[in-house]
């Protein structure tokens, strides 16, 4: 199917942590370009009513409530989303977990519940959604990274990993991925005003040192993502594969 270059018409999307925050704004991205988009997260009446919202502006949206931490509710996700559109051309892995301490108190398990919701998750959900996009010989696959995981931070340790070992997954998955017709690249957003960086958000001294490094002197909005995602995910971006592409209001090039 060849498309106007930054057309979705015809493609189905599967977001994940697509019910609010930064998932939200590249679903409602894609739903404008034409794609049929499947939302996701753990809540169904969250989820519920912001597909309603999308609806009522006549864009094409359905709902797939699962938690991507349980590996066979998320393939058994990207399944129904096959059975359900007869395709999947993009999968957005964006559901992502944050956690912040000293390093002295820092558990195990709070490591293993970001590595696994940040991580693991998107390795499974690839897995899965490579086999119809093989299928279709066309596919896109993005993530969401973060620019925490290019320049250190203290106290996110798991966070920071997990979004560098994302990036590494971008690049084998481009590699083995490619001669199917499916690209992969990562998003990573600087500061966004979201229910993630709400703790961080209470600190007008904070929200003011980010404005002061950010050359655009402002937080990202969850809709500054919906054009990076329009064009990873659109024919404009046919032979773009293996990257991650920064979108921080200029932060991380600053000095
Ligand atoms: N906000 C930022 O400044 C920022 C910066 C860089 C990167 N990011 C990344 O962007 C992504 C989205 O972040 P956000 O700020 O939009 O977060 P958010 O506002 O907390 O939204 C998270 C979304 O993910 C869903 N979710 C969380 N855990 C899930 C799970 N186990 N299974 C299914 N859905 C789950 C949530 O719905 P339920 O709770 O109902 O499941 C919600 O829809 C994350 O990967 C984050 O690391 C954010």
């Amino acid at each position: 199917m060849t498309l106007p270059l930054f057309s979705l018409a015809g493609r189905v999307a599967l977001v994940t942590g697509s019910s609010r925050g930064l998932g939200l704004g590249m679903a409602e991205g894609l739903a404008e370009a034409g794609a049929t988009v499947v939302l996701n997260g753990r809540d169904p009446a969250t989820l519920e009513a912001s597909a309603q919202e999308l609806a009522a502006r006549g864009l094409a949206v359905t709902i797939a409530p699962f938690d991507v931490v349980d590996d066979a509710a998320a393939r058994a996700g990207v399944d129904a989303v096959v059975e359900r559109h007869g395709r999947l051309d993009i999968l957005i892995a964006n559901a992502g977990i944050h956690h912040a301490r000293p390093l002295p108190e820092w558990e195990m398990a709070d490591w293993r519940r970001v590595m696994s919701a940040n991580l693991d998750a998107c390795f499974v959900l690839a897995q899965r959604a490579a086999l119809p996009m093989m299928r279709q010989r066309h596919g896109r696959i993005l993530f969401t990274t973060s620019l925490t995981g290019l320049l250190g931070r203290p106290t996110i340790h798991a966070y920071s990993a997990s979004k560098a070992g994302l990036a590494g997954l971008t690049r084998s998955l481009a590699a083995e991925l490619g001669e199917h017709g499916i690209t992969c690249n990562a998003i990573a957003p600087g500061y966004f005003e979201t229910d993630l960086s709400a703790g961080l958000r209470k600190d007008a001294a904070f929200v003011e040192r980010i404005n002061a490094r950010v050359p655009l002197r402002r937080w990202g909005k969850p809709r500054d993502l919906a054009g990076i995602a329009v064009f990873l995910a659109s024919d404009a971006a046919a032979y773009v594969s293996g990257q991650q592409i920064v979108v921080d209001g200029g932060m991380g090039s600053a000095l």
